[in-house]
């Protein structure tokens, strides 16, 4: 009485009615952020290039594009800045009339109910494209904290609900947990790229954030794809520096390093589908060899399914108009 005859799992998969009550995972729109690239000017709107459906915009066309999320139910957008100047330091990344730092001021006054998210990284803002100050050919670990701890208060001060440093720093959660508490920001929370991997996935981002490093790589402080025990070991001290949520990236060819932070930590779980991923089913798509929106949903679904809270997808829009 075990098996087939008696056992059919095809039963519950006759109608769509009846694999609907079945189903263990739904994804919706509360758990998707839109990332969105500003630059400097006015009405400015540039097509990526690699990433259809993804502009570069002036400030207002992030209110613009972000009402849009908004009015689709979208809960929360990530910003990235590229601003008019690089330098070594990446100093405009701090700077109060910074493209980020006025892009959430106005977001703030517009639509205050949407959750402002800005990414805290200097590969935008530095001439030579590294996330830190450098010292010789590498990145200075300890003289990059107190750079980021000051544009993570800037973005605090213009009104960001969460920070999210990228850069992979050792000890940067800390650094600019401290820094807002002293500022008088103890409400901004974190939400770390606490395993944040050195891949082969992000070369469409760095078209649209304009932030390619000059020379070499950034293995350096970036993780090595192979490893899972080093991510959790990544979000441990990221949360016990003070993260309020952890980050995985990218997000499926990571699918078992999300599972295992979420069933570790039982934090909150984002997982970023990063350029590439996306770029990489859309061109298939352009050429007619996937179905695009059908891709789109099984994607994001199975990071869901993984263990993600909330997922950083250039599809957000698409998404939300499906459902
Ligand atoms: C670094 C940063 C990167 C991404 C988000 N933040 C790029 C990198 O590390 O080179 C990649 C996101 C994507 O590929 O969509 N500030």
């Amino acid at each position: 009485m075990s098996g087939f005859p008696v056992i059919r799992p095809r039963r519950l998969r006759r109608t769509p009615a009846l694999r609907t009550m079945v189903r263990e995972t739904a994804l919706t729109t509360d758990d998707l952020v839109l990332p969105l690239f500003v630059v400097p000017g006015e009405a400015v709107r540039r097509p990526v290039a690699s990433m259809p459906g993804v502009d570069q915009t002036s400030v207002d066309g992030v209110v613009r594009d972000a009402e849009g999320a908004a009015a689709l139910g979208i809960p929360a957008v990530l910003l990235f800045g590229v601003p008019a100047e690089k330098d070594e330091t990446g100093s405009r990344s701090w700077a109060e009339d910074g493209v980020v730092q006025r892009a959430v001021r106005e977001l703030k006054r517009e639509l205050p109910e949407l959750v402002v998210i800005t990414d805290v990284c200097l590969c935008e803002y530095t001439s030579h494209g590294h996330c830190g100050v450098l010292a010789g050919a590498e990145v200075d670990n300890d003289a990059t904290l107190e750079l980021l701890a000051r544009q993570a208060v800037s973005h605090a001060r213009a009104g960001a609900d969460i920070v999210a440093p990228s850069d992979m720093m050792d000890g940067r959660v800390g650094a600019i947990r401290c820094a807002l508490d002293e500022a008088g920001f103890a409400a901004t929370a974190i939400l770390s790229y606490a395993a944040k991997f050195a891949s082969a996935f992000y070369g469409p981002f760095r078209d649209a954030a304009e932030s390619a490093p000059a020379f070499g790589d950034r293995r350096g402080y970036q993780m090595d794809p192979g490893n899972v025990e080093e991510a959790l070991r990544e979000v441990r001290l990221d949360i016990a520096e003070g993260a309020d949520a952890v980050m995985v990236k990218p997000a499926l060819p990571y699918l078992d390093v999300i599972h295992r932070v979420k069933r570790d930590t039982g934090y909150p779980v984002c997982a970023y589908h990063v350029s590439g991923e996306f770029a990489a089913i859309m061109a298939a798509a352009e050429r007619g060899w996937l179905d695009e929106a059908a891709a789109m949903r099984e994607a994001l679904l199975s990071i869901k399914r993984a263990g993600a809270d909330l997922i950083v997808s250039y599809w957000a829009r698409q998404f939300a108009r499906t459902v």
